[in-house]
């Protein structure tokens, strides 16, 4: 008896899967038996993770253009017959408080982290329900929770993911997609990398303040397994009941006060 489900003869994809969570999650859910489409804008970014990925195949798609992400879920079904598993989670970040904001600046973030996560679920779920039924999940954030200065748009975005979610999962409730959503709080990826000495110049924190106030919130950085973990979760039938729901991973953080 297995201690999980197997996902052998299920087919998912996963965006911005070319680096940290995306490419994790295109790994563990490989391990559990899926074959996995792994699409990125960065086309040899995703193309160096499926090599390292047995019968993983990688598409170039930027989630931002309509076309794109239609011909990613099309060529995906012409290739392997079916889509069962979908996680849109390329995502980008800015640190800027609001009132040096552009339009253009939000609309940049807010393209790929709300937009394109509409997208993704707009041509993966009928898909998805045409092939038999299966499940989407979704990369929110812990910032979907509360206000979050400095990323306006990625936390607006994040809990938009998070609201936008709970919707799919009612529309398609009744043909057989599941729809739920993780929200990690702080994982030491790229994203990360790029912010830290933003943060740490805007909140006047020396070099290196901003992992203490990180360990000091969440006890230490998550890693892209365990959010990976989460989503294998919700996407095997171990979760079948579960729709519409959101899974917080963050060593504590949002459940704390002090
Ligand atoms: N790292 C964290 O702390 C954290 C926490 C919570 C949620 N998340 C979310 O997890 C997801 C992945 O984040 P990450 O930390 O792995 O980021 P990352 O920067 O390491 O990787 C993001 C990937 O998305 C790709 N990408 C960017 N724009 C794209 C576009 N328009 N179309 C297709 N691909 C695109 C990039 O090329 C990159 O490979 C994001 O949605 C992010 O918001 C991250």
């Amino acid at each position: 008896m297995p201690i999980r489900d197997s996902l052998e003869d299920r087919i998912a994809l996963v965006t911005g899967a070319g680096a940290g969570l995306g490419a994790a999650i295109a790994r563990r859910l490989s391990s559990d038996g899926a074959t996995v489409v792994v699409s990125d804008i960065d086309y040899s970014a995703a193309q160096y993770v499926a090599d390292s990925i047995e019968g993983a195949v990688a598409i170039a798609a930027d989630v931002t253009e309509e076309d794109q992400v239609r011909s990613l879920v099309e060529q995906t079904v012409d290739r392997f017959g079916a889509l069962h598993i979908a996680v849109p989670n390329a995502g980008v970040g800015a640190v800027q408080p609001i009132a040096e904001m552009s339009y253009a600046d939000w609309r940049k973030i807010t393209a790929v982290d709300l937009d394109g996560v509409f997208l993704t679920i707009r041509y993966a779920a009928p898909a998805i329900a045409a092939s038999g039924g299966g499940t989407i999940v979704t990369i929110s954030s812990i910032t979907a929770t509360a206000g979050s200065a400095l990323i306006a748009p990625y936390a607006a975005s994040k809990a938009a993911v998070k609201n936008l979610t709970e919707t799919a999962a009612v529309e398609f409730r009744d043909h057989g997609v599941r729809v739920n959503a993780v929200l990690p709080g702080f994982i030491d990826t790229e994203l990360v990398t790029t912010a830290r000495p933003h943060f740490e110049t805007a909140l006047g924190l020396p070099a290196g303040g901003f992992d203490d106030l990180i360990a000091s919130k969440q006890g230490r950085y998550g890693t892209p397994e365990e959010v990976a973990a989460a989503v294998a979760f919700f996407a095997s039938s171990e979760s079948s009941w579960c729709t519409g729901s959101s899974l917080v991973l963050d060593g504590g953080l949002v459940a704390s006060l002090f």
